[in-house]
């Protein structure tokens, strides 16, 4: 009965964890973001080895608190797709930037 209950407990709360390829795709965002095809956006491959090593600034990014290094040239249509994600909790946020740089 204990490892029923243990069971169940550990099932709710994988259910409940932020998943970020969920948001990823539920936020717009694969609409511009190919794994390895730059597109309308560059390739999450790219974004993942622009910030290798650097999670804490792609969260940064992701909440609109700092500046684009992937493609400059473009972020004024990356920095409106921000309002989608950059209020969400921090366990959100960084269940996303993990996404993103699994794709190096
Ligand atoms: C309308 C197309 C479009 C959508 C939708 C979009 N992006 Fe982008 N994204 C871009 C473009 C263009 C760039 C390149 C400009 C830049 O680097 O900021 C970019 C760049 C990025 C970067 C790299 C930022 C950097 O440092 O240069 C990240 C991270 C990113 N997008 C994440 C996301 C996430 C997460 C979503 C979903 C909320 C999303 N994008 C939705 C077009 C889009």
């Amino acid at each position: 009965m204990r490892k029923l209950l243990a069971m169940m407990v550990l099932a709710g709360g994988m259910a409940f964890a932020a998943d970020g390829a969920a948001i990823f795709k539920s936020k717009g965002c694969a609409s511009c973001h190919q794994p390895n095809a730059d597109t309308v956006g560059p390739s999450l491959k790219k974004i993942a080895q622009a910030y290798a090593g650097k999670k804490d600034q792609l969260v940064k990014f992701l909440k609109g608190q700092a500046n684009p290094i992937v493609d400059p040239a473009k972020a004024a249509i990356m920095k409106a797709q921000l309002t989608m994600v950059k209020s969400l909790p921090d366990d959100q946020l960084n269940a996303l930037a993990d996404f993103i740089l699994k794709h190096k």
